[in-house]
């Protein structure tokens, strides 16, 4: 079944960003959003799609206090024949479901959040930039608001939607993405196991800023996480997931431990990797090796992989002060490969035989 949701329009449409070549990323939110609550005996109901304003929220409101919140990443993109498409939103309910699973937060009804995307997408529709580059962000969030000091699980929660068009994260891309230096961090952890590490929230990542601030200081562009019981392993790369081709052989984290995110364009990576015969190993990959195969080198790429990015290769790793090059410390082929592929079926300009893509009967001329 299908949903639909009431529409109430805004009387002060908001002056549209006149760039689209500087959108940065995420900053001129549309003029509407989606908005849904959910009281204990009712369930989730009222979705509706109201005028973007700021929310009122009451100061005790438990959320502020303890964060029992909950968010995804996702991106509309507008294909050569102006439809708009989304990329494996199927993964996105999942991940959902897992980390409302994880906080106590009640999962939406089936369907709701495709539906919620596609009729924000059509009301702000003329909001949806054209230049190549560039697409629009979806943000969907959930989080308890009862007025509450108990730091347990609420009964009132409400659900936003909101969207922003948003440029092309290679800021100058000139058919080469750029590589960036990364610090490798060995004093604060981003998750350990039994932990939120799997569950996109809030906490996560404000637990992780003050570690961020080291790689900005070392002028690193952002972290490469270690494992949090021996700060041995590598995890991810920032808000990433992160990719080593070492002796053309790619490793990345398992997802076993519970301490990183499922990324879904990493899923899709390690999809395509297997497709094109490369061997792709899940598992734990140490710091040491990887430093050993930079001064061997064997090291032939490093690269993350999300869906700010989709892929972003890494030049070098700053350690203990001392930095390991990769490579020749540019874009490697298989980055640059991934990125043409991944980009393509999500901009609808490569065929997308893996049935990733999600079209909407919405065109935007
Ligand atoms: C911590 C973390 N790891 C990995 C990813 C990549 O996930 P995805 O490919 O689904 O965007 C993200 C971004 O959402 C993230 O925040």
């Amino acid at each position: 079944m299908k949903h639909s949701f009431p529409v109430t329009l805004t009387t002060h449409p908001k002056q549209k960003p006149a760039d689209e070549n500087n959108l940065g990323f995420a900053r001129f939110f549309t003029d509407h959003m989606f908005l849904m609550d959910y009281d204990e005996g009712q369930g989730w109901h009222d979705g509706r799609i109201v005028p973007y304003e700021p929310l009122s929220i009451d100061p005790g409101s438990s959320v502020l206090h303890y964060a029992q919140m909950m968010f995804e990443g996702m991106k509309a993109y507008r294909r050569p024949d102006g439809r708009l498409q989304i990329f494996r939103p199927d993964m996105n309910v999942k991940r959902m479901s897992r980390t409302a699973e994880r906080m106590c937060i009640p999962d939406l009804p089936e369907g709701v959040l495709v539906d919620a995307i596609e009729a924000l997408l059509r009301v702000d529709a003329d909001w949806m930039p054209k230049t190549p580059g560039t697409s629009m962000y979806i943000r969907p969030f959930i989080f308890g608001d009862e007025i509450s000091f108990s730091a347990v699980a609420v009964d009132h929660y409400r659900f936003v939607i909101i969207i922003a068009p948003t440029g092309a994260y290679y800021g100058s891309f000139t058919g080469k993405l750029s590589a960036s230096r990364i610090y490798v961090q060995d004093k604060y952890i981003r998750a350990a196991k039994g932990g939120t590490g799997y569950a996109k929230v809030g906490g996560n990542y404000g637990g992780a800023m003050r570690a961020a601030r080291d790689a900005k200081a070392a002028n690193c562009k952002d972290v490469l996480w270690l494992d949090a019981a021996e700060h041995k392993y590598v995890e991810e790369i920032g808000t990433c997931n992160a990719f080593f081709r070492i002796n053309n052989e790619v490793y990345t984290a398992s997802l076993d431990s519970g301490t990183i995110l499922p990324g879904i364009t990493r899923d899709s990576v390690i999809q395509l990797l297997k497709s094109w015969n490369i061997p792709v190993h899940e598992g734990k990959l140490a710091l040491a090796d990887v430093l050993k195969a930079s001064e061997d080198g064997s090291l032939q790429e490093i690269f993350a992989s999300g869906t700010a990015a989709v892929i972003s290769p890494i030049g070098s790793l700053t350690f203990e002060g001392k930095d390991y090059q990769v490579a020749d410390g540019q874009c490697g082929e298989l980055a640059d490969r991934l990125y043409n592929t991944l980009y393509g079926i999500q901009t609808g300009r490569i065929e997308d035989t893996m049935g990733w893509t999600h079209q909407f009967d919405i065109v935007v001329e």
